[in-house]
């Protein structure tokens, strides 16, 4: 039974409770597996999205080839007014898109709220960026000949995102690949299709204002159309976003088709806390990277490396500023934590709690399960031994669980923040220059972000957003992110009577 405020939410964006998860433009009658969208914070059903079944599958990517060969002949600035009308309809829905997450993932209507102005907010980049996309000009060694490098589109790409930004991630890469001349097909997170199925509705109205079927895509469904779209040569270019395991799946896939991924898997970030931090900064830095987003945002602050002059304070007043966050439904006044997104995903705290006590772990605060109907846990802050005899800290555990490490000095902090197998995103607090230059230096953080005085999670679309080592290597939203979708094309053009060969070879 969906309560009264689930169907408004729903009825708002024009979602039944039974609908089709393939869509071109036009909806399709899809008939792969039933995906049930459930409400976290009472665990109730809210819809149900028929996934795609292999026959659906074909019939979307073959509507994303038939719009690229029209699509990348289009002048770019022309791609860019699509975008920006995706930008301006993401505007006006702005409230119910924010509270459809909220509903469907569990963040908080702020953060929801947050999620659907990163949307906007990639979408102005990406228009800005459709006047650029530039290329170089390069000095030739032989006589009246021009070498240049230029960017042409690749083809359709498969975009597979998680449920903890089940519309964000979607944005940053949909409306780059768009102005860089690609459609895509979006295969969301089988536990949050409500939040695509809103999304593509948008998109229907864009494609159709824009005379472009077939450009904003959809293919919901489980692992296998996750494999399908991995192995399926008509992507030229997979990106997914989850977790490590699934992304080795993916990279592997696609490796083995000599295709190209753009993974942005998972983070076990770290704050350094210096004895001359600003704690008060700190404190609160710590407390949103930690229990933002329930734990759940792969930027999220998982581990605390405290100088031990300010350890114990510092973890006081943690465990004080817990103490003021209030649990509960995600969409009520003064909630700072909403559910978790799963029944798994509190398994996987309660599994986590239990082992890093065994592990010498001690709980400062939380440590369980809330008593309520939904998928609601404590935040929580264990105090850890060191790094390396607490296995717990290499993992990374989708939930509001901090670990604080006691560390002599900065090298200390630095070995073990560098020493676990993923490299997403990592923050120092100081006042010394010193220090922070040492953070961001090559000794320092060896993440894919770093920040001073400023923390782990809530990065803005503007920079490349990536990571390191397990987390795959890829780049997202910002900066110079879009030359990932796109070829280069290096071009030699000769406009003298003569053929001089490069490197001076004689021939002929
Ligand atoms: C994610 O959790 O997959 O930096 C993305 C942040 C957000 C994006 C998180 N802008 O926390």
């Amino acid at each position: 039974m969906i309560h009264k405020k689930s169907a408004e939410i729903l009825a708002a964006l024009g979602i039944e409770s039974r609908t089709s998860g393939a869509c071109t433009g036009e909806w399709l009658e899809s008939s792969g597996e039933i995906l049930t969208s459930l409400d976290p914070a009472t665990g109730a059903p809210l819809a149900e999205v028929r996934g795609c079944a292999p026959a659906d599958c074909n019939v979307v990517v073959e509507a994303a080839r038939a719009r690229f060969a029209e699509w990348r002949m289009r002048p770019a600035p022309e791609r860019g007014r699509a975008v920006q009308r995706l930008g301006e309809l993401l505007r006006e829905h702005k409230h119910a898109l924010g509270a459809l997450i909220s509903l469907e993932m569990g963040k908080i209507r702020s953060e929801g709220l947050g999620e659907v102005q990163e949307m906007i907010d990639v979408c102005d980049f990406a228009v800005g960026l459709s006047r650029q996309l530039y290329g170089l000009t390069i000095q030739s060694e032989r006589p009246r000949h021009r070498l240049i490098e230029q960017w042409r589109p690749l083809g359709p790409v498969a975009v597979l995102t998680a449920f903890n930004f089940p519309m964000a991630v979607w944005a940053w890469n949909a409306a780059i690949a768009a102005v860089c001349g690609h459609p895509c097909v979006w295969k969301p997170s089988p536990t949050t299709p409500l939040c695509a199925i809103a999304v593509q509705r948008i998109c229907n109205q864009v494609m159709q204002e824009h005379a472009a079927p077939g450009l904003f895509n959809l293919c919901a469904g489980g692992a296998d159309v996750g494999r399908w779209m991995s192995d399926e040569p008509r992507f030229p270019l997979v990106s997914f976003t989850g977790s490590i395991p699934v992304g080795r799946e993916v990279a592997a896939r696609v490796a083995g088709r000599l295709g190209r991924s753009l993974l942005e898997l998972g983070g076990n970030n770290g704050i350094v806390v210096l004895d001359d931090a600003n704690l008060e900064l700190a404190v609160r830095a710590i407390a949103f990277g930690a229990v933002g987003t329930a734990g759940q945002r792969c930027t999220s602050t998982r581990r605390v490396f405290a100088q031990r002059g300010i350890a114990r304070q510092l973890s006081e007043r943690l465990v004080r500023a817990y103490a003021t966050v209030s649990i509960g439904d995600p969409l009520a006044d003064g909630v700072l934590m909403g559910p978790l997104a799963s029944r798994a995903a509190v398994g996987a705290y309660v599994s986590a709690v239990g082992r890093a006590v065994e592990q010498g772990g001690e709980l400062l605060c939380g440590g369980a399960p809330l008593e309520r109907p939904g998928f609601f846990v404590q935040p929580t802050i264990v105090r850890a031994p060191a790094h390396e005899r607490f296995p717990l800290a290499f993992e990374e555990t989708f939930a509001p669980i901090l670990y604080v490490f006691e560390v002599d000095d900065l090298d200390e902090a630095l070995a073990a923040h560098n020493a676990v197998p993923q490299g997403l995103s990592s923050a120092i607090f100081t006042e010394s220059l010193r220090s922070a230059e040492k953070f961001l230096s090559a000794l320092g953080s060896d993440c894919g972000i770093a920040n001073v005085n400023a923390g782990t999670s809530g990065a803005e679309i503007g920079g490349a957003f990536g990571g390191e080592k397990d987390t795959g290597g890829g780049r997202e939203s910002g900066s110079d992110a879009w030359k990932a979708y796109m070829r280069r094309q290096t071009c030699t053009i000769n406009w003298g009577d003569d053929l001089p060969l490069a490197q001076g070879v004689e021939f002929l």
